[in-house]
């Protein structure tokens, strides 16, 4: 077998590894195996390219590889789990600019002669494949300010957004077409670079506009457009395994998009038109507006006891646990409750957290059974026959003016029903509000006990107490 074919073999492997890698990963059973698929697919890929594909200026490559790959293991070792969502949009956004950077690159390169219909296509798919990198490079680098807290989480309600969405647009076509006429008569640069900062800034004022509460869908959103991004460069470089993995990427991220959106009850086509939620983190200001009434506080050993003399237990993660990092000692005190003969069950809402799988992730890590761990269709009808809720460092997932109050910035989106059980305690460090910056009625019910503190640090005491 020659070169390309070997080449050929490799990237069919790596494109059923890639499949069995997000089949894998839809599991948390079998997310591990899922992550290595992917993981050997890459390997399996990157050595068939660097070998078979590329013939010259290796040292520039290495190079590349050497100072990629360092930032890369910094990153990873460094970042915490609270902050993989920023992670994961800060490196879509470089996605985003290598489509460009390769879209430029591949318009100026002079060795490549094509002519007639094949030079037009071939224009069309490095205009397109810019057009969708620096969309995605504008959106995800304000998608990371705004998941990090550098930028604003209120969307940015410019008078006449819509009208300048669809000016943008029409923008595009427009220079679309010239590009495609003067690159024909060896010109076009241009109409390509109006075109790049027309979707620069059309990727900037997309994101601006979505509000806080919507920023689930826009991390699946951009992680789709990246996807996208990465098939038009495949196209441009006439590479196969590209296109197969960007269409992989773009269609699940589509998917999970859809997932998110109905999770929260919201269309696709108003969570882009924007304007949902006010401004994401905490602020204790909702509370001191809204005063609803006198919380009941509790103590940790009082929690165990009432825990202890529980027969059906029904915990709910939610950001605070991740960033207290309590994971393993609810998993301890799990242990030690079903070892008493009491029912403990997980309930998770599938916008838990920072991003999409944050919970089962934490769980998965401190080795909670899967098979207690359920999604929040599967128990909400439950609540009724639960004696204890606990609610670690959860609070908009448990909002019930979801469901009560039209003009709340989560208004209509499905939350845990745990009110509906007996008593619930939740854990969390003081009044604040949580990510969509709403107080939640929950705390001033009748039936509600307030755990205060670090999640960690009262989680600790009431595993003593147990
Ligand atoms: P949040 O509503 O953000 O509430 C988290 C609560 O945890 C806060 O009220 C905070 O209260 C508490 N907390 C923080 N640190 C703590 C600690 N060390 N110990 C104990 N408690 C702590 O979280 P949620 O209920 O999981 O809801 C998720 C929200 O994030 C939703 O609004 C969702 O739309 C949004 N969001 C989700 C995603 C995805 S994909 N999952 C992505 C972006 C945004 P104190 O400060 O009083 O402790």
């Amino acid at each position: 077998m020659n070169t390309a074919g070997i080449v050929s073999v490799s990237y069919i492997i790596a494109t059923i590894l890639f499949i069995l890698a997000l089949g894998g990963l839809s599991n948390p059973e079998t997310a591990r195996r899922g992550n290595w698929y992917g993981v050997i697919g890459m390997t399996i890929a990157l050595v068939a390219t660097i070998l078979g594909v590329v013939t010259r200026h290796y040292e520039i490559l290495l190079v590349a590889l050497l100072i990629g790959g360092s930032i890369g293991i910094v990153l990873a070792r460094r970042v915490q789990m609270t902050q993989m969502p920023e992670l994961v949009a800060i490196l879509h956004s470089l996605v985003g600019l290598a489509a460009v950077a390769v879209g430029f690159a591949n318009f100026m390169d002079t060795s490549v002669h094509l002519a007639g219909a094949e030079k037009t296509i071939h224009d069309i798919e490095t205009y397109l494949g810019i057009l969708i990198g620096a969309v995605t490079f504008s959106g995800s680098i304000i998608a990371f300010g705004k998941l990090s807290g550098r930028i604003s989480g209120s969307p940015l309600m410019l008078p006449a957004r819509h009208w300048l969405n669809l000016l943008l647009l029409l923008g595009t076509f427009w220079f679309g077409y010239e590009f495609v006429v003067q690159s024909a008569a060896a010109g076009g640069m241009t109409p390509l670079i109006i075109m790049t900062v027309l979707a620069l800034l059309f990727g900037i004022h997309m994101v601006m506009a979505i509000g806080g509460a919507d920023m689930p869908v826009v991390v699946s959103m951009l992680n789709s457009y990246s996807g996208w991004a990465a098939a038009a460069t495949g196209f441009m470089l006439g590479n196969d395994l590209l296109i197969v993995t960007g269409a992989l990427v773009g269609s699940s991220g589509a998917i999970l998009s859809y997932i998110m959106c109905r999770a929260m009850n919201r269309k696709f086509f108003a969570v882009i038109a924007g304007g949902f939620g006010t401004g994401g983190g905490s602020s204790a200001k909702g509370a001191e507006d809204q005063d609803q009434g006198e919380v009941i506080p509790i103590d940790a050993l009082e929690t165990a006891e009432l825990l202890s003399n529980a027969k059906e237990v029904m915990i709910i993660p939610g950001y605070g646990m991740a960033v207290a990092q309590a994971q393993h000692t609810v998993f301890e005190i799990t242990k030690t409750l079903r070892e008493k003969g009491v029912n403990v069950r997980f309930g998770i809402h599938p916008v838990a957290g920072r991003m999409p799988g944050h919970m089962n992730v934490l769980l998965a890590e401190a080795r909670v059974p899967y098979d207690i761990v359920f999604e929040m269709d599967e128990i909400n009808e439950d609540f009724p026959d639960v004696d204890v809720s606990v609610v670690i460092g959860a609070n908009d997932i448990v909002n019930p003016s979801a469901l009560t109050d039209p003009n709340s910035p989560i208004a209509g989106m499905p939350v845990l029903e745990c009110w509906k059980g007996k008593v619930s305690i939740v854990l969390k460090r003081s009044m604040a509000t949580g990510y969509a910056g709403v107080q939640n009625p929950l705390f001033f019910l009748e039936n509600t006990r307030m755990l205060f503190g670090d999640a960690k640090t009262t989680l600790d005491e009431v595993l003593k107490a147990l």
